[in-house]
């Protein structure tokens, strides 16, 4: 139990109380079990998975070390969401009914991936196209399982078809626990900036919880996006990326590299004690530029750092980083 969890719940996703207002979102690649405890406990008030399709989870299909490693949590991490995509209802309810024997506390629907290859079969952001859909999904799914279902949507397809509040409320009068809401199209990207108001708009056109979502990166950000929307929660991405107190709400530059350094080797621990070696080296290698993000004159550590192979130079070229950034 954190210390925020002596106090009373900020919200409740259907009957579990979520202690805390800030969220790590989901991120392919990011969001595994080494990223999301580290997360969890300086803050993050609920444990979303990364994606996993559900083709994957299906009853044909074998059950295979990587899925499974998608869906493995520490007790610690609870409230946790399985993140689900899928295109059709049915294969939604059989894939959740299956995981649902691996107790989550919250099943969640991807309605927002942008990703061609996902919207091209029918799942992620494409599922946006279809609201009577959705209702099905959202029906079904409570009806299917017995822990709350939720959802995390994108505005809509694209400038034309915004429509978010009809996509919002055939989730609440079908069961929806709860909404994030990224708050862009599917054909925007990162370059433009997120549409707060819409998210504005959905929690005052909906009864259940709104996490609010886009552009959070600073704890500026994170204050303004709570005032400007009145969201319960504010879900964080890429400015969670090598920077897990955003959760405590300190910004990057309030965070002392000695600090930085200690939680790179804990979180490369994490990372072997769960993938193995090297795989788990392999992948902490991503987490870098991310930790590293603002230094100037570390261009040849990083770069070997990027590089590196084993374990133990790892944590020398962390040593001789440490000393060129005391100086
Ligand atoms: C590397 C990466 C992977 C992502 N993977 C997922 C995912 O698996 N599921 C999902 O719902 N959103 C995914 N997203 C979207 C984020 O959850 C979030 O909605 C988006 O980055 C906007 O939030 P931000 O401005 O705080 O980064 C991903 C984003 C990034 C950068």
């Amino acid at each position: 139990m954190t210390g925020t969890e002596r106090i009373s719940p900020r919200f409740y996703v259907r009957d579990i109380p979520i202690y805390g207002d800030l969220i790590l979102s989901p991120m392919a690649g990011f969001s595994d079990l080494p990223y999301r405890s580290i997360c969890r406990e300086l803050g993050s008030a609920i444990s979303y998975t990364e994606f996993v399709p559900v083709n994957t989870i299906s009853y044909q299909h074998k059950l295979t070390g990587r899925t499974l490693q998608r869906l493995r949590y520490k007790p610690e991490e609870r409230p946790v969401a399985f993140q689900i995509s899928g295109s059709s209802v049915e294969s939604l309810v059989e894939a959740a009914k299956r995981i649902e024997a691996l107790e989550p506390d919250i099943i969640d629907v991807n309605m927002g991936c942008p990703a061609r290859r996902v919207y091209a079969g029918g799942a992620g952001a494409a599922l946006l196209r279809d609201p009577a859909k959705i209702a099905r999904i959202f029906r079904e799914l409570t009806a299917s399982v017995s822990i709350p279902v939720t959802g995390k949507i994108r505005l809509g397809w694209d400038a034309h078809h915004r429509n978010y509040m009809e996509v919002a409320r055939a989730m609440e009068e079908n069961g929806a626990a709860l909404i994030a809401v990224h708050a862009r199209t599917r054909d925007e990207d990162y370059s433009q900036p997120a549409a707060w108001e819409a998210i504005a708009e959905i929690k005052q056109g909906v009864s259940i919880p709104v996490i609010g979502n886009g552009d959070a990166i600073t704890v500026a950000d994170i204050e303004r996006m709570l005032a400007e929307t009145g969201c319960d929660a504010v879900m964080i991405g890429r400015g969670a990326l090598g920077h897990p107190w955003i959760f405590q709400r300190l910004d990057r530059d309030q965070v002392p590299i000695e600090d930085k350094i200690a939680m790179i080797r804990r979180h490369l621990r994490e990372m072997l004690g769960f993938y193995g070696n090297p795989l788990g080296l392999v992948l902490m290698r991503k987490h870098i530029p991310h930790y590293l993000k603002g230094y100037p004159n570390i261009r040849r550590l990083r770069y070997a750092l990027l590089r590196c192979e084993d374990a133990e130079t790892f944590h020398h070229l962390l040593d001789e980083l440490a000393q060129l950034l005391s100086q």
